[in-house]
């Protein structure tokens, strides 16, 4: 996987979602790095199922001569990377062609070295799945500064409109908008807007002066966040978010990320996730789930040219590249692998240890091999909590942490109420059933419920959600995804909850149904630890009927 991607791409092309299969090709996307570091390009490819060989790459960043190749600059498909189908791909057997969807390009928050539309990061591409050419492609965020990636596969589906079925594709988004593309043409069913949007004031970024709107009945999620949406739980509530938010701006959906703290809905974990949206055939209904929560989200001039404390480049370099996974200093994050374990592991661990895992990297951890010794040894010294007090000359030292991406992110910042719940109003989750040939809302509930709110008497207040949904023949619905862990069944007509189980931990996954003997089971994986809070699990619960 790490061949063939124009330039040495070592261990940053990894594939973390399956791919699919047509005859002998085995088509598949990957996961490649969004930090402001080096990253390899989101090539989608076919490799041959008996000999691996490649038979077929689509460059979603396009090579000189190649359509789109205008929409970077020239020396882009050396460098830029990203624009990666990293949420799975989804085939049409009966056409033959796969549709896939891709995720921003890199740097995730500032593209002053990317400047264009950048085709094709974040479009629905529907390819030739003998040979990969594309038939077509359609941009759902142009020129992301957001890491509003295509989280998910596109669903298959029909629209029944004058009377006649139209073949389409249903692709839910982080931004809770919902498009439906014909699949023969990629053009929209329902009627797209492209909508002026707020500019970047950040130097040396051009932002894109429009964005697709799908029409209101098919944005499933809050779109921005304004004074009205902070949270009324109780007044202290209330007070407690009013006060820590005084200074951040707010306002619509596709404000630039700028120097002020900057307060975004739906937060860039979406909306949509992973899990993307179950399609019921008898209905023409589609099932998706989604979170409404805040984030806050500033720029910062990379630091250069000054003296700086170590332990403070250290603490710069980690939020800049490991936070992605590791979380920030201030989550309480409780997976294996967060910012309080490294703590612990540092500890443990000699300089030099720490100094190899950087350079070599560890299973799913990229090499950061292209740190000089000084940027390591302060990220040892940030995580070993010493060099608060040596100074040193970033002049001397090179600062490529930053790869020479002048402005960074502080990050993707959590922000809650005084009691740890999220400082927007109800429902903080939700599950919506979307009528295919009207292009509406036929129903939404809230998804989810907090244990220690529920004791208060408030019901179903929706979580933070990370999984999908399933829906059967027989009628029903069945997700988990919820921070409360737990399993649930809803009426796919009414959406009433008809039965739910507690999982030992979280179930942020897609339940699948199987046979055996004539007899159905529903299974789930439970492994937790996805989100902020939660505890990891490692168990797959099955049921019966
Ligand atoms: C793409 C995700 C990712 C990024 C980015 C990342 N890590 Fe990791 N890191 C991991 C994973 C996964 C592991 C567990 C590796 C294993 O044990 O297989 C890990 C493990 C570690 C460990 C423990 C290694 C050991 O010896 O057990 C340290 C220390 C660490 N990371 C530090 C960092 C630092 C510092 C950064 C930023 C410069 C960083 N990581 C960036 C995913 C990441």
């Amino acid at each position: 996987m790490k061949e063939g991607l124009n330039r040495d791409a070592d261990n940053r092309n990894k594939s973390t979602t399956p791919g699919v299969i047509y005859k002998d090709l085995y088509i598949l996307g990957s996961t490649v790095g969004e930090g402001p570091g080096p990253a390899a390009p989101g090539y989608i490819r076919a490799f041959d199922v008996r000999s691996g060989a490649v038979v077929w790459t689509f460059h979603t960043i396009p090579l000189p001569g190649e359509p789109g190749y205008e929409t970077w600059p020239p020396e882009a498909w050396k460098k830029s990377g990203g624009a990666n189908s990293w949420g799975g791909i989804t085939m049409d057997e009966e056409r033959g062609v796969v549709y896939c969807g891709t995720g921003s390009a890199a740097y995730d928050h500032w593209g002053g070295d990317r400047i264009g539309q950048n085709l094709y990061a974040n479009c629905v591409l529907a390819l030739d799945a003998a040979t990969g050419v594309k038939i077509w492609h359609y941009q759902v965020v142009h020129h992301d500064i957001w890491d509003y990636d295509i989280p998910c596969a596109p669903n298959l589906v029909q629209v029944q409109k004058d009377g006649k079925l139209i073949d389409a594709v249903a692709q839910p988004t982080k931004m809770g908008h919902l498009f439906i593309l014909d699949r023969d043409t990629g053009t929209p069913v329902f009627p797209v807007e492209e909508v002026p949007v707020p500019q970047s004031d950040i130097p040396g970024e051009v932002s894109w002066p429009t964005q697709p709107m799908p029409p209101i009945s098919l944005r499933y999620t809050r779109q921005g966040f304004y004074e009205h949406e902070i949270t009324d739980l109780n007044d202290e509530a209330t007070t407690f978010v009013k006060d820590q938010i005084k200074h951040m701006t707010m306002g619509d959906l596709f404000r630039p990320p700028n120097r002020d703290s900057a307060l975004i809905m739906p937060q860039f974990n979406g909306g949509t996730d992973w899990g993307g949206a179950a399609y019921d055939p008898f209905n023409r209904k589609l099932y998706v789930n989604a979170s409404n929560e805040a984030e806050w989200i500033s720029m910062f001039e990379a630091p250069k040219n000054e003296s700086i404390l170590q332990f403070d480049l250290g603490a710069k370099i980690y939020q800049t590249q490991c936070t992605f996974c590791h979380g920030s200093a201030g989550q309480q994050l409780q997976n294996a692998h967060s910012f309080s374990t490294l703590k612990t592991i540092a500890g443990q661990r000699t300089d030099d240890n720490l100094r190899e895992v950087l350079s070599t990297g560890k299973g799913l951890m990229p090499k950061f091999d292209w740190l000089s010794d000084g940027e390591k040894n302060a990220i040892i010294a940030f995580l070993k909590d010493k060099g608060k007090d040596l100074s040193i000359d970033l002049s001397k030292i090179s600062v490529n942490f930053a790869n020479n991406i002048p402005w960074l992110a502080t990050g993707h910042n959590p922000i809650k109420d005084n009691e740890g719940y999220p400082i927007n109003k109800r429902p903080w989750g939700t599950l919506s059933a979307i009528d295919m040939d009207s292009g509406t809302i036929d129903w939404q509930v809230a998804l989810g419920t907090y244990p220690s709110l529920e004791a208060q008497g408030f019901e179903a207040t929706g979580t933070f959600n990370l999984g999908g949904p399933l829906v059967t023949a027989g009628g029903l619905v069945f997700i988990a995804a919820t921070m409360d862990e737990r399993f649930r069944a809803f009426d796919k007509d009414t959406g009433e909850m008809l039965w739910e189980f507690q999982l030992d931990a979280g179930g942020y996954a897609t339940p699948a149904t199987f046979e055996v003997d004539g007899k159905q089971y529903l299974i789930i994986a439970a492994g937790g630890g996805g989100i902020p809070g939660t505890p990891p699990g490692n168990a797959y619960y099955c049921f019966s009927l």
